[in-house]
């Protein structure tokens, strides 16, 4: 069910969940895709006329108020990008919810604080969790979730409140869906999947499930290392999940099995330390000496991979392949993200997900339109990739 399904907007009390979990540095927001990711639904909801109560988690603060998490700098942006003032209540569902929903006028948007300052948000007991839903419930007519980046949770905001108002799936849940499930459903050949990011650990289910549907695997970022330990090579002072080698050694196995290539960088920049200045060489990815880090992959391993990417006709991006956040340590992220915009420009439909892989392609300044579509989702996109249900949206569907 879709905004449409919802008929006249005007007057009505429109709750909207939406996923401003934004990365901030003080109360400076550092990247704002997320924001405005969230406008078109909120548009057309306001331009119907709408009241539209937006509720939001930033972080995980620990189920009571902390400032450090307040949504303060998202209702500021939010209103910028709006272009109206977007009032923000002091609580979830206290007096200042209620009295800020009442001041709302038709069209106008207002914002509630942080759903997790609740501790029933994400309680694990179904009644707590119920209980804040009601109390949600009686602030609005309609439920619209539109948090992509959060329907993977069951939680209160998310999963309780869709079964006590009418609740439809936002424009951004849509979109989302729609784009990865050309990736997961019948996706066109070759189909090439670049990984990366800190942790194999983090993303075992995704990778067993592509060894089964992808016919690449490009592995970089910090998980390369426990890649290259598997296959005997030395990995220095490296990041290295030791207890997860045996677990890689299957998946290189079974990739074989499968005829899935797996792709892994042939250099390496190594530092010796963890640091935006710290000295650095391009090593082999065979052997990186002792005492050396390996932060980012080689300009070598940025041509292989921008050249596995060439042909592909279908693409997923999930994580960055070195500290790109660190100049000297962007080249690998830079020529994948370069790669994949000039598959797409030869026709290839490529989805840049997890929200540090996006964050990546702004940061390093290449234009959002050059990749088919950029995911807000990080666990959520990952666990739609591994074939998951996610109760945000299947409870829209029941
Ligand atoms: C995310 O950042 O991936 C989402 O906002 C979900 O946040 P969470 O992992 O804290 O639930």
């Amino acid at each position: 069910k879709t905004i449409d399904t919802l008929g006249d907007l005007r007057g009505r009390r429109v709750l909207v969940r939406s996923d401003f979990n934004v990365p901030l540095d003080g109360t400076t927001i550092t990247d704002d895709g997320r924001i405005r990711a969230a406008l078109p639904t909120l548009r057309r909801l306001a331009d119907g006329g709408a009241r539209v109560v937006v509720m939001a988690h930033l972080g995980r603060p620990k189920g009571a108020p902390d400032q450090k998490f307040s949504l303060a700098p998202v209702a500021a942006r939010l209103g910028e990008l709006l272009g109206q003032e977007v009032s923000l209540a002091t609580d979830l569902v206290g007096e200042s919810a209620r009295s800020t929903v009442d001041g709302l006028a038709d069209g106008q948007v207002a914002l509630l604080e942080n759903v997790r300052f609740d501790a029933r948000e994400t309680s694990k007991v179904d009644a707590e969790r119920a209980e804040l839903a009601g109390e949600l419930a009686g602030l609005a007519d309609a439920f619209v979730s539109d948090g992509f980046g959060v329907v993977h949770r069951k939680q209160a905001s998310v999963y309780d409140i869709a079964q006590l108002l009418p609740a439809v799936a936002g424009d951004l849940v849509l979109k989302e869906v729609e784009s990865l499930s050309r990736a997961t459903t019948d996706p066109a050949r070759p189909y090439a999947v670049v990984l990366g990011g800190s942790k194999v650990s983090d993303k075992l289910g995704v990778i067993a499930n592509l060894l089964t549907k992808a016919d690449r695997l490009l592995i970089g970022g910090g998980m390369v290392f426990t890649f290259l330990a598997a296959k005997g090579h030395s990995v220095g002072s490296s990041l290295l999940e030791e207890d997860q080698v045996e677990t890689v050694k299957g998946y290189l196995a079974q990739a074989a099995e499968n005829g899935v290539e797996i792709v892994l960088p042939t250099d390496i920049v190594a530092a010796d330390s963890f640091a935006a200045d710290a000295p650095h060489a391009t090593v082999p990815a065979e052997e990186i000496p002792d005492g050396k880090m390996g932060l980012d992959i080689g300009p070598d391993s940025g041509e292989l991979f921008a050249a596995k990417l060439a042909d592909a006709r279908t693409i997923v991006w999930n994580g960055p392949m070195g500290v790109f956040e660190f100049d000297a340590f962007a080249g690998g992220t830079r020529a994948v993200a370069q790669g994949i915009v000039d598959a797409t420009a030869g026709g290839a439909f490529s989805i840049v997900g997890g929200g540090d892989s996006a964050a990546a392609v702004r940061i390093l300044g290449f234009d959002e339109a050059g990749f088919s579509h950029i995911s807000t989702g990080g666990g959520a996109s990952l666990e739609l990739l591994e074939g998951k249900e996610l109760p945000g949206l299947t409870v829209l569907a029941d």
